[in-house]
């Protein structure tokens, strides 16, 4: 068993309170380029990242975003190419689109927790208004903002945490 890879799968969080130090150019490259390494159907990477940088294009992001709890130094926003999806004659609504944000969310996660960032998917926010923000071509969409950055010392309860502790 690998245990580094075994223990970076058990040990990561979400971080909802990231701190204001800035992510290492480096780093970020390192998280985007994981990206290239997930599983997809029929490895036809329609998915494509957009890195975001410009701390004023993340905070329009995070107004058009009432899931983005933290204030991210850096997001990756993973998108669907849905205009070669159907030139490779997918349906727009086919499921391996969908599951294929999922295996590169998780592979981001990872990526991002192996090179020390903190990091928080999120999924809540307007789709047509991120794709105005950042310029995506017709026929890509957003789907899930991968929000990065640093752990500030204090968190907030992990969501359901509540419930498994000791009453
Ligand atoms: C598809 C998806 C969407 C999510 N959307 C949000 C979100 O909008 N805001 C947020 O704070 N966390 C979001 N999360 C993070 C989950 O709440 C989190 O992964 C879950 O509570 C388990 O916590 P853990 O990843 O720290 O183990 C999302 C996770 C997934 C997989």
């Amino acid at each position: 068993m690998n245990d580094a890879a075994y223990a970076a799968i058990t040990s990561r969080r979400v971080t909802r309170n990231m701190s204001a130090e800035p992510v290492a150019p480096e780093a970020f490259e390192l998280v985007i380029g994981a990206a290239r390494h997930a599983p997809n159907a029929g490895n036809r990477r329609l998915q494509p990242v957009v890195p975001v940088t410009d701390p004023r294009l993340l905070r329009l992001l995070r107004l058009i975003a009432p899931g983005m709890v933290p204030r991210p130094q850096a997001a990756a926003v993973i998108c669907i190419d849905v205009a070669r999806a159907l030139d490779y004659g997918f349906r727009p609504d086919a499921p391996g689109l969908y599951v294929d944000v999922g295996t590169t969310a998780a592979t981001l996660l990872l990526a991002a927790h192996a090179v020390g960032l903190a990091s928080c998917p999120v999924t809540s926010f307007s789709r047509a208004a991120a794709g105005r923000l950042l310029g995506l071509a017709p026929g890509v969409t957003a789907q899930m903002i991968v929000c990065l950055g640093h752990a500030a010392v204090d968190q907030p309860l992990a969501m359901g945490a509540w419930a498994r502790q000791p009453r």
